[in-house]
């Protein structure tokens, strides 16, 4: 809680005349201001500002309130929020909440992270601008018709070609290497010592939260592409693909007054409307959309337009994504342009009118779109493909929570299909059904993780991380039956046969070795752990551990070790190289072993770090907080093993006169 009195002088500090400005151009009148409301649509001015009182109103659409109400409206923040803002601006110290200190220590880390890429996008746009060497850079956005004033809005930029542009930028300046990598900025080479940059020779997109704050990049090749044409800043702890939606930060206030948002596939989708006027425009930046973002868009408008690239990739997608957008809330519109364009294309060939009239004609509610689509497609009079398109829309209207509106799109549909009403209800029962089903099904997914939190009480150790994450790795195991049928899924790793052939090659003393620095929890391969865990259980027992041992195994002992000991000399050196352990095949194999261990546990944190970013999605409050806590441990912990040489991570076992009793 923020006290009474820093809330007054927050108040105080705040120009509400200056606050508003930044979002409506005013103009004196009496003793106030007036301009055009950004709460609605208007095109002569209704709305007032009183300074002397501190408030603000429209007469034309009745919002109105103080400086609090107006930042918590525009920015679509809380009240503490919307106060935290403002004392930042205006220079009034509000203290911090008392938080664990473990929280402090992940908000700092954030800031950190915010500070790199406040840095780097300033040092992307910096070099565009300035630079001799981004002449073919500022050419080829010139070519694609982006204005200065386009590029300057939506901080477009220019990644230098060098390894490490950014990265002597940023340490002249001061920032630490550790918030770069934190924010996926760069990258430690092959052996793990040398940073380079992540993004080289690109043109940069930042990508912005609603706020303003750059959070990720999205990098283009210049030109043609030959290698991947974007891409695309990793999750951090300040960037979640899927809540993210370009452009947000620009479109925001015009979603609120025009009350609809169009959405696109592309960055330059976004850019080239904007610059040809059409200012609410979005992308979800080619990813598939997710019920955050459509929660977002609806803080801001109630009606979002689907316009994706013409093709069939493109309307496939768009089919996909409107479940998602209908089960928010949303209403939706459809709009397909002609054929080989995509919204980037029309508008810089056509215009801002034509795509407006284009819009107007031909934009569709979602019923009349996907019936107009399977007309054409197929033989209407084919009675099955009649009622599989029907049963798919009464499936998308399932999605819409609210009954009226399901019921006017029923009717709607029984309108266009000539079907009876009481037969679509019926159906249409049967679809909510179905829904209720696969969603429970999906929220069961989730809550599994959920719940593999709740083994609270355990000490906390330098391997809780690895504890926590084990249980949820088993129950994930167990979804799928037995370790059996996973295991036909997942294909034994090179690595993970790497470690369990060196036990069994050099016997006691290996084991002893790797049975220290890993556990069964680091395999993926179910039939490996098994394999694991009865060599430790051999060596506790002191029974000999040797490949002869397990080949007099009964079945499916021997074939394991089969398949163990000839890959090893096989394959799986390529394997190795992909996790970047280069091996010299046992010329030393503790030397081996440090490369197998290594990437065991590289892939393992891979691993950890998906399913804690899952639960991390369906969770909230001090869950949530918690697991972001052991996301940064996981990602510690992975950058610890990417830099530290393998032989600090693991040190030789204690010297004597044989090592590897072969
Ligand atoms: P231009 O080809 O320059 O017009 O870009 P575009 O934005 O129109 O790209 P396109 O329609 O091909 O793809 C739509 C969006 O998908 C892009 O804006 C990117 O966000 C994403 N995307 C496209 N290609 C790639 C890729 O190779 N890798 C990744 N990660 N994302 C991509
Ligand atoms: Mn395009």
């Amino acid at each position: 809680m923020i006290p009474d009195e820093k809330k007054e002088e927050v108040r105080d500090a705040a120009d509400i005349v200056d606050v508003v400005s930044d979002y409506v151009k005013l103009k004196r009148s009496g003793s106030g201001f007036v301009g055009l409301c950004p709460f609605h649509n208007e095109k002569t001015p209704s709305f007032h500002v009183t300074p002397r009182l501190g408030i603000y109103k429209c007469f034309g659409c009745g919002a109105g309130g103080d400086v609090f109400n107006f930042v918590m409206e525009m920015e679509g923040v809380g009240f503490t929020e919307a106060i935290r803002e403002l004392a930042s601006r205006f220079g009034v110290f509000v203290p911090e909440e008392e938080e664990e200190p473990e929280y402090d220590e992940q908000m700092h880390l954030k800031e950190g992270i915010y500070h790199a890429l406040r840095f780097a996008g300033l040092f992307f746009y910096r070099s565009l601008i300035e630079k001799d060497e981004a002449e073919n850079a500022r050419a080829y956005l010139k070519k694609r018709g982006l204005n200065a004033q386009t590029i300057k809005k939506y901080g477009l930029g220019y990644a230098p070609d060098q390894w490490d542009g950014l990265l002597k930028a940023a340490e002249s300046a001061g920032v630490k290497e550790q918030y770069l990598q934190e924010a996926g900025l760069i990258k430690y080479g092959r052996n793990g010592e040398k940073a380079y940059d992540t993004f080289r020779n690109r043109i940069m997109f930042p990508i912005f939260n609603p706020t303003g704050k750059v959070i990720a990049f999205g990098g283009r090749v210049i030109g043609q592409a030959k290698s991947a044409k974007y891409i695309n800043s990793p999750q951090t702890l300040v960037y979640n693909k899927s809540e993210v939606l370009y452009g947000i930060q620009v479109a925001k206030n015009e979603i609120r007054k025009e009350k609809e948002a169009i959405l696109v596939e592309g960055y330059t989708d976004v850019l080239s409307l904007h610059q040809a006027g059409i200012r609410n425009v979005i992308s979800t930046s080619g990813t598939a959309l997710t019920p955050q973002q459509m929660r977002s868009v609806h803080r801001y408008g109630d009606t979002l337009l689907m316009i994706y690239d013409s093709d069939s990739a493109g309307q496939n997608a768009m089919i996909r994504g409107l479940n998602i957008a209908l089960r928010e809330g949303l209403e939706v519109r459809l709009l397909q342009l002609p054929e080989g364009e995509d919204p980037d294309s029309f508008v810089r060939q056509f215009g801002n009118k034509s795509f407006l009239e284009y819009k107007k004609k031909d934009s569709k509610d979602f019923i009349t779109f996907i019936l107009n689509k399977a007309q054409q497609a197929h033989d209407w009079d084919d009675p099955a493909h009649k009622k599989r398109t029907i049963s798919q829309l009464l499936y998308s209207i399932a999605h819409i929570p609210d009954a009226v509106t399901r019921e006017t799109f029923v009717l709607h549909l029984n309108q266009k299909v000539k079907v009876g009403d009481r037969a679509l209800f019926e159906e249409l029962g049967k679809k909510i059904a179905e829904l209720k089903r696969d969603e429970a099904k999906e929220k069961q997914r989730l809550s599994r993780f959920e719940k593999s939190q709740d083994h609270g009480g355990q000490p906390r150790s330098e391997a809780n991380i690895e504890k926590q994450a084990t249980h949820q790795v088993k129950r994930e195991n167990t979804t799928s039956q037995n370790g059996r049928t996973k295991d036909s899924q997942v294909r034994m790793a090179s690595y993970e046969k790497e470690v369990i052939r060196l036990m069994l090659e050099y016997g006691r003393k290996m084991v002893e070795y790797i049975g220290k620095l890993c556990n069964a929890d680091h395999f993926e391969s179910e039939n490996l752990k098994m394999f694991f865990e009865d060599i430790i259980k051999r060596y506790q027992d002191e029974k000999d551990i040797s490949i002869d041992v397990y080949m007099s195994y009964d079945p499916p002992w021997p074939e394991m070790v089969s398949e163990i000991v000839m890959d090893a000399y096989g394959v799986s050196e390529k394997g190795m190289e992909r996790t970047g352990v280069q091996v010299i095949k046992d010329s030393n194999p503790y030397k081996t072993a440090k490369g197998a261990l290594k990437a065991l546990k590289l892939h393992y944190l891979n691993r950890l770090k998906k399913d804690f970013e899952k639960a991390y999605q369906s969770s909230s409050g001090d869950e949530k907080i918690e697991i972001n806590r052991l996301l940064t441990e996981v990602s510690r912990e992975r950058m610890r093993l990417e830099v530290i040489t393998l032989d600090e991570l693991f040190p030789d076992p204690p010297q004597e006169e044989e090592t590897g009793d072969k």
